[in-house]
């Protein structure tokens, strides 16, 4: 096994409190760290850093743990740019292009989807994301979905099935046939190649009653629960997730005061998803708001063909800090950390000894270039354990 030390580290953020000092950013300044292949064996000040095979001089760089997205839908083809001028034009998103991309999907062949997810994968990689989650939901039927979960599986351990994306158009007047489908045979089929199951719990899409149904066949699958909630109205998402314990509770644009206060007392992760509300022109929801209340927040890339076309986490955190009222540290600890509560992994997200080696060199001094330079390039290097 080869060791390499990172030398002349300007600023190393571990987000591990015990680390540094000891806020939960756990940040040490003229730092040095040493990985082997897989983990982070060992993290300190410059001066105490011990021998290894390799020496890679960081020069004065800011150093910050790999990015975790914990919400995309890279997996789908097809081309809407059309529909975000209209919305841009005034018209509003309510969800209905999916049916778009459901086709186009449709229509290509594995090779194709194969092709543009990694395009979008790389993208996002090159930017410092070192984990994805990566959803499905792109096909909506039997065989189109499990296509989908295991082209999602070439590029991601974090595979989300989400067969309850919107209605397709053959179920158009059999609402329950299809939830019937999606929550009996459909996951049958996807279970064994995902780890989670997701449904759009919205306005025109999936109700509350719907949702509840899908995701406890979910578990009964072994699966994690997720949900998208909350994002074009409050239909009651957000209370389901809490009484279902979902891992995480995704958009939550439209949150009541006794939603916030139920999601303050359990564990679901609150995961905002700024790159749609910037896409769609519309309100963003205060990152303030439930970091005060004591939710704990990530934001992730949503990366989506109608709402969100994001594939840069450092603009996200930009967009973070400039309009939901967090602070470039919140935001830091949200893509990464945050991102790696939500999906309940704690072998990721931070750089304490034994975590994976997933890290990024920045093109800065500091960590907080990732919100100062938005649009810039400030991500230099991606370093991604081999798992
Ligand atoms: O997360 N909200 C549901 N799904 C996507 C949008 C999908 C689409 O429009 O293609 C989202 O915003
Ligand atoms: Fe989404």
């Amino acid at each position: 096994m080869t060791t390499r030390l990172f030398a002349n580290i300007g600023e190393l953020t571990t987000n591990d409190p015990t680390l540094g000092d000891e806020s939960v950013l756990g940040r040490l300044n003229d730092a040095a760290m040493v990985i082997d292949e897989h983990r982070v064996l060992w993290v300190g000040a410059a001066s105490d850093a011990p021998d290894a095979d390799e020496v890679i001089d960081v020069d004065g760089a800011a150093l910050v743990p790999g990015f975790v997205d914990s919400h995309t839908h890279l997996v789908f083809f097809g081309e809407r740019s059309a529909e975000f001028e209209a919305c841009m034009a005034g018209e509003r998103y309510d969800g209905g292009g999916i049916l778009a991309t459901v086709a186009a999907t449709r229509r290509a062949t594995s090779d194709e989807v194969r092709l543009a997810t990694s395009a979008r994968a790389r993208a996002l990689r090159a930017g410092g994301v070192t984990t994805m989650e990566i959803k499905s939901g792109y096909e909506l039927t039997l065989e189109g979905e499990e296509r989908l979960v295991e082209i999602a599986g070439e590029f991601s351990d974090e595979v989300t099935f989400l067969g309850a994306h919107t209605l397709p158009e053959e179920f158009a007047h059999d609402r329950e046939g299809y939830v019937d489908l999606v929550a009996g045979p459909m996951m049958t089929q996807c279970a064994p190649h995902v780890r989670w199951a997701d449904v759009f719990c919205d306005t025109g899409v999936f109700s509350v009653d719907e949702a509840r149904r899908v995701l406890l066949c979910a578990r009964d699958a072994g699966l994690g629960l997720r949900l998208h909630a909350n994002q074009l109205a409050d239909t009651g998402g957000v209370a389901l997730a809490v009484e279902l314990g979902c891992a995480s509770v995704d958009h939550c644009t439209h949150v009541s005061d006794h939603d916030l206060d139920a999601l303050s007392s359990c564990d679901t992760v609150v995961t905002l998803l700024p790159g749609a509300e910037f896409s769609t022109r519309a309100a963003y929801p205060s990152g303030r708001r439930f970091l005060d209340a004591g939710v704990t927040v990530a934001l992730a890339t949503d990366c989506n063909p109608g709402t969100s076309y994001v594939t840069s986490v450092s603009f996200i955190i930009a967009l973070a800090v400039r309009e939901m009222g967090m602070t470039v540290d919140e935001a830091l600890w949200a893509v990464t950390r945050g991102g790696a509560t939500a999906l309940r992994r704690d072998d990721i997200g931070h750089l304490a000894v034994g975590a994976r080696a997933d890290f990024s060199i920045l093109d800065a001094p500091r960590a907080a270039h990732l919100a100062y330079r938005p649009g810039g390039d400030v991500v230099r290097q991606v370093f991604r354990a081999t798992r």
